[in-house]
This record gives structure tokens, C-alpha cells and sequence, in this order.
């Protein structure tokens, strides 16, 4: 028996096809597989323990987070195997991370000894360990070492009692940003390669390495293909969205995650607005280039402004939309989407087969 028609849902309202996000998620873990890699999605996607089992039950070795509230969310989801892959700092960090580990096998990234050293004590003191792993920077700019510090680091670091050093990992954010999909493709191998690298000269160093980990959605299908690399982490597979599209990452058939909207007010032939706004849709620019804030599915015209509530249209001159009317909405960014709503709702078709949580939203500390 279908579920009852989306039809009657009330708006703005996350709609997440299931059978596409079961493809994403398979397929993805066929690559890993193929590539011979261990699949650890980056779960801040979605932060939803429901879409981290799918994930599992295809073959995922653990989940990957950002925050220990959000791994706080899903080891009480029963989630036994997570790496947070951020830099994560300080003793109240590292005492929650110590009741982790009395239920989960956790590991945290750094790039600093400072940030290690916050950790260390309390491990030490009770005298357990925490596997830590060394972020490095492969072009991003964003967080890591430089591959020329790696050794000084980690050498630093796997001296401290209370951590144990498992291994590096990278991630090649500014993929986002090639405007070709040779640019991308481009990074993706060097993204791999740059931490294969590092990983050989931390091994000659005397440093033993388990896992050397590469992942962003757009990267990942060749970085996990370079020999030597273990892991892979992506994350917003499993929905894609407008800037995938605009990537080349994926097609629209791909896309997971829509918003569905009401026309509330039409002022002007050229002018329509919808119920969502940067409350809904977040104000995330789409990438490469910027570009509008959404896709508005079937239509032409284009989502041109947002405020809080309201997301103007500028009506192309052959559309016209009635007040009452609804539309779909490929966001430009669905990971930011999904942190801003309790939950999704799961469909097939037009039809709602059911509500998905979003258990860890805003667990930011
Ligand atoms: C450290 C880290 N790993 C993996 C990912 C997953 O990347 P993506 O969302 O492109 O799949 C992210 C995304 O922000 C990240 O910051």
C-alpha cells in the first residue's frame, strides 16, 4: 500500500526520494569496494542515525562526524565505529570522548600538538588511549599541516601518552571551486597522491600508519582509486544537490533532496514568492560559481533572492505561477538544508512512506 500523497504535507517541507538515496548509497559503496577501500561516510550530511544504518548495511566500515555532540547522537543511536575528522580541542572535549569510548571505538583528527596535547591527559590519567589522526592539507587551505610538517607532527605526537596515532587523512574541499571537471578530476588524483606521499615519509620516519583517508563527494570516485590510499569519507552522496549537478559529480535523476514549496504571494507578473527561505534553503551559494539559491525543478525561472521566509522568483517572460501552487526546490547545499530541519520526510514518488529524524541537527559542541 503507497503511503499518503505529499500532496497533503505541509510546506515548506524536505522531501528525500528513497530509492534514489538507496542507489546513491549503494553505489558508492560498490566503488569503495571495488577501489578496495573502507567506506566511512561522512554522516553531517544527513545527521540522521536511520540514513547512517542504511549506509552500514551497505557496507560501510563507520560513520565519519565533525562534532562530539553529533557522535554523542549516534553511539546513544548505538553506532559503535566513528572518526571525527576535525580538529578537536580541549579537556571537556576529551573527557565526553573518554565516556565514549566505554561504548564505541572513536577517533579524532588534529593538526596541532596543542590540539593533541588537550586530549592527552585524560586519556593518560585513566589510562586509556585515543586513536588520533593527523589532518593534512592537500591544497584546501582550510585546516592540516602541510605535507612538509607532517613528520615534525606526528612524530611530536605519537610520543604523548594517551593518544595513539592510526593514521592521516585529507579532505580536498577546494574541488568545490574547478570550474571543469578535468580541474576536478585534477585535484581528486592529487588530493590522493598528495597523502599517499605523506603517508610514505611518516612510515620511513619510524611512524606506522593503519589508515590514510581521502573524501569529498566530488573527489572521491578517483581519490579512493589511488594505491596506497585505505579510506574514503564522502558525504553529501547520499542526497547530491544543485552544485553536484553544476560540478558534474552527478546528474539531476541523482538528486535526493528536494524542498517542496507553496507559492505564497504573486506582486508582480515578474515576481513570485515561495514559503522557504534562508531558513529553509540556507543562504549557501552554489558551486563552482554562484548562481541563484536553488533550482526550481521543471521551470526555468530561477529562485533570484532570499529573505528569512520568503525566496523571490524572477518569473521568466513564458512562466506564470498561481498563489496556492507548489514546487520542488533542488537546494544548492543539501548538508546545510538537512541541519536545519527536524526531520525529512521519506518518499517514493508523490506518495510519504516516512519520517526520517534528524537526530544530531545543531549538536555543534
Ligand atoms: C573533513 C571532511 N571530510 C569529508 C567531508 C565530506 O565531503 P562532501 O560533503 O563533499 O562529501 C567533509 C565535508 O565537509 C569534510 O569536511
Amino acid at each position: 500500500m503507497p503511503g499518503p500523497s505529499t500532496e497533503a504535507l505541509s510546506t515548506p517541507a524536505v522531501l528525500v526520494d528513497l530509492d534514489v538515496l538507496e542507489r546513491n548509497i549503494s553505489r558508492m559503496a560498490e566503488r569503495a569496494r571495488d577501489a578496495g577501500v573502507k567506506l566511512r561516510p561522512h554522516a553531517k550530511t544527513h545527521k540522521s542515525p536511520e540514513i547512517g544504518r542504511l549506509q552500514r548495511a551497505a557496507g560501510a566500515w563507520g560513520l565519519s562526524l565533525a562534532k562530539v555532540g553529533e557522535a554523542e547522537a549516534f553511539v546513544n543511536a548505538g553506532f559503535d565505529d566513528l572518526f571525527l575528522a576535525y580538529p578537536v580541542f580541549g579537556e571537556d572535549k576529551a573527557r565526553r570522548l573518554l565516556s565514549l569510548t566505554d561504548r564505541a571505538r572513536m577517533a579524532v583528527g588534529f593538526d596541532s600538538v596543542e590540539g593533541a596535547r588537550s586530549l592527552a591527559a585524560t586519556f593518560a590519567d585513566a589510562g586509556r588511549t585515543l586513536d588520533v589522526v593527523l589532518k593534512v592539507d592537500v591544497g584546501y587551505g582550510r585546516v592540516g599541516v602541510l605535507p612538509s610538517h607532517a613528520v615534525e607532527v606526528a612524530r611530536s605526537v605519537a610520543e604523548l601518552a594517551g593518544l595513539s596515532l592510526r593514521g592521516i587523512f585529507t579532505h580536498a574541499g577546494h574541488g568545490y571551486l574547478a570550474e571543469t571537471r578535468d580541474g576536478v578530476e585534477a585535484i581528486a588524483r592529487l588530493e590522493g597522491e598528495r597523502l599517499v606521499e605523506t603517508a610514505e615519509r611518516l612510515r620511513e620516519a619510524g611512524l606506522p600508519l593503519d589508515e590514510v583517508s581521502v573524501g569529498s563527494t566530488p573527489t572521491a570516485a578517483l581519490a579512493m582509486k589511488v594505491p596506497g590510499v585505505t579510506e574514503c569519507r564522502p558525504g553529501n552522496y547520499v542526497f547530491h544537490d544543485a552544485s553536484q549537478v553544476a560540478l558534474g559529480t552527478c546528474s539531476l535523476e541523482d538528486c535526493a533532496l528536494t524542498i517542496l514549496a507553496t507559492v505564497v504571494s504573486v506582486p508582480a507578473a515578474d515576481r513570485a514568492v515561495v514559503d522557504a527561505g534562508s531558513k529553509t534553503l540556507s543562504s549557501d551559494p552554489l558551486r563552482p560559481r554562484p548562481g541563484g539559491h536553488g533550482q526550481i525543478l521543471g521551470r526555468a525561472s530561477r529562485l533570484e533572492k532570499l529573505s528569512e521566509e520568503h525566496g523571490v522568483i524572477a518569473v521568466a517572460p513564458d512562466e506564470v505561477f498561481r498563489v496556492g501552487e507548489r514546487v520542488r526546490i533542488l537546494p544548492n547545499h543539501a548538508c546545510v538544508v538537512a541541519n536545519l530541519h527536524d526531520s525529512l520526510i521519506g518518499v517514493s514518488g508523490d506518495h510519504v512512506e516516512t519520517v526520517i529524524e534528524v537526530a544530531a541537527r545543531g549538536r555543534v559542541r
